[in-house]
């Protein structure tokens, strides 16, 4: 059987509910499929309507023909040290997995931070992931920093102060 054709390139405005259903598949693996908390797809839309709009964000898809079976963002941020890439929202559809697709985009998101002005690369992978935990140092990104989260019991003013979430 012939491997199917897979190209990665900039997203557009017409990706979005692509993306926006990877983002609910990504959401679902940090939580291994049982997020304490659903997230409407609504929102994962209006994120990567944002993103698009976005200065010094990149959103990334990897397409087989018409098809987008997967996506990655990258968002520079400045730093008083110089400009560093944040590479976020990288996922795979589930059925197109290990065939070196998000290496593909890993790569394509490299060479935009690049392009942006900065090798400096960050990434934030939940601690549970295992699997991206393990895609991540296969392409040589190292651990050096470990995040912290709490859930206070008193109520932010938006009311949402006991649903952190994974980020
Ligand atoms: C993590 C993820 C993006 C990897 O996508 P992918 O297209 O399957 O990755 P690749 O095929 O490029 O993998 C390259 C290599 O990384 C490693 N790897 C990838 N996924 C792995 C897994 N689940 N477990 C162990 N190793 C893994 C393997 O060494 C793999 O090579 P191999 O298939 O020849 O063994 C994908 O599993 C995914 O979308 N997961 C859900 C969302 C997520 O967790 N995103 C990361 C959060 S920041």
């Amino acid at each position: 059987m012939t491997e199917p054709e897979i190209a990665v390139r900039p997203a557009t405005t017409a990706d979005a509910e692509s993306i926006a259903r990877l983002y609910e598949e990504l959401h679902d693996a940090e939580w291994h499929g049982r997020p304490p908390f659903p997230i409407a797809v609504e929102a994962f839309l209006d994120e990567v309507r944002t993103a698009l709009a976005g200065s010094g964000v990149r959103v990334l898809v990897a397409v087989i023909g018409a098809e987008v079976v997967g996506t990655a963002r990258v968002e520079l941020a400045s730093r008083p040290y110089g400009p560093i890439a944040e590479i976020r929202r990288v996922v795979v559809a589930r059925a197109w997995r290990r065939r070196g697709i998000a290496t593909r985009l890993m790569a394509a998101a490299e060479d935009t931070a690049l392009a942006l002005g900065t090798g400096n690369l960050r990434l934030t992978v939940v601690s549970s992931n295992d699997g991206a935990r393990r895609f991540y140092a296969g392409l040589g990104y190292e651990e050096f920093a470990v995040r912290y989260r709490k859930r206070t019991a008193r109520r932010a003013t938006d009311g949402r102060g006991a649903r952190a979430g994974s980020e």
